[in-house]
């Protein structure tokens, strides 16, 4: 896959040696931005968009968020729980499978809780009927669009979803006389073409449940934030489809709401030679940047120099595999130099490990405006400690 990063913007003129390392920089106006971007679509199209915590659960700028989105998407118990402590609005959990004993209390925090299946949805009915709590039902549009099978849930195979010939025996059967919602997730950062083929691709099922249901959510993973989005398309559509089918439409994007909002930064620790320099830093890959190697993909570097020495990038973890990626810099970098990675924010931040004991990231938030930083969280030895027993 491909860094989706749309550039530096104003992390070019941060000071990388004003953090702890590794530290995480969120750039709260950034967050603003893309914030002021949401609300726009969620003013000219009627839509609910909510924030998908499993990408971004900063609950210090919770606030922020709920000023201008309408919830919060959970995916189990504790980001449901998260959510109603520090964040406003509508509650939607999703999760492929439920323990019974999570039921009541799920219901009890959530306003939708949708199911994975006939079975989760049998399990949960009369629970969330006596919550007053309304129930979905995730379909899988079968449509693989996606670059990579590890984050396409249409993937031949998938357990995300009921594939659309069930769900029309589904319907044929009377099932929606039990669910309020229909659900729909399928993309990975993408823009607004794949969504158009999703929704084409279950048109027929809506049209078969159509008036049974009183809600759509049509998922995360678009990229409404990057400038490259065509948010006049996508308002045209959803504004169609909350018509046609009489129904509120939700979407429930996380990237997008951290999107270019964060950089990782670090040090290099070493540099030896091997085919090359390679430096090792005190980034993980592994450990604070999972995604590069399950996605894999390259994140790209603050500054990279267009020509110079190769460096290839890795970790200080045991893994042989734990490489970052080869960068130009201008000169061979040395030991006690500050990089850092953009685009970090969204589900780098969430993911993070501390395997090999690689201390974990701190926290750092800058309003890139008023050029104000306040670092709100480290982590230590007893955080690392706390965590086994
Ligand atoms: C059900 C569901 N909703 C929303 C999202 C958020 O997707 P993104 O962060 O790509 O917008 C995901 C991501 O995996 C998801 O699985």
């Amino acid at each position: 896959m491909e860094t989706k990063t749309a550039g530096a913007g104003r992390f070019t003129d941060f000071d990388l040696n004003a953090v702890p390392s590794p530290c995480f920089v969120i750039d709260t106006q950034k967050i603003a931005e893309n914030l002021a971007t949401l609300a726009a679509i969620q003013n000219k199209a009627d839509v609910r968009i909510l924030l998908a915590l499993k990408a971004f659960s900063l609950w210090s700028v919770a606030d922020m968020i709920s000023g201008s989105l309408s919830g919060c998407c959970a995916s189990g118990l504790w980001e449901a729980r998260l959510a109603r402590q520090y964040y406003g609005g509508i509650l939607s959990t999703f999760s492929p499978a439920y323990k019974q004993s999570e039921l009541d209390t799920l219901c009890s925090l959530s306003d939708h809780l949708i199911a994975n299946s006939p079975a989760q949805l049998q399990n949960m009915i009369q629970i969330a009927l006596a919550h007053q709590t309304q129930t979905g039902l995730r379909l899988n549009p079968g449509l693989v669009l996606g670059e990579v099978d590890m984050y396409d849930p249409s993937a031949p195979g998938s357990r995300l979803g009921m594939p659309l010939d069930q769900f029309e025996r589904f319907v044929a059967k009377g099932g929606m006389a039990d669910i309020d919602g229909l659900h729909m997730h399928s993309l990975c950062e993408q823009g607004y073409q794949p969504l158009a083929a999703l929704v084409e691709q279950i048109r027929p099922a809506l049209d078969m449940a159509s008036g049974a249901f009183s809600w759509l959510n049509l998922g995360g993973g678009h990229m409404l934030t990057h400038p490259d989005y065509d948010t006049a398309s996508l308002t045209a559509l959803l504004t169609e489809l909350a018509e046609t089918y009489q129904a509120q439409i939700y979407l429930e994007p996380g990237t997008a709401i951290a999107f270019d909002a964060g950089i990782l930064v670090g040090e290099i620790l070493d540099v030896i030679d091997n085919d090359g320099a390679v430096a090792i830093t005190d980034i993980s890959a592994t450990c604070h940047m999972p995604d590069v190697l399950e996605a894999p993909y390259r994140p790209a570097l603050l500054g990279e120099a267009e020509a110079g020495v190769e460096v290839a990038l890795g970790g200080p973890s045991c893994l042989a595999g734990d490489r970052i990626g080869s960068y130009q810099f201008a000169d061979r970098p040395q030991a006690g130099q500050r990089i850092a990675f953009l685009d970090q924010a969204h589900y780098s931040m969430v993911k993070t490990t501390s395997f090999n004991g690689v201390m974990l990231p701190s926290i750092a938030l800058w309003d890139s405006q008023a050029d104000s930083l306040n670092i709100i969280r480290q982590f230590d030895y007893e955080d690392f400690r706390g965590r086994l027993s």
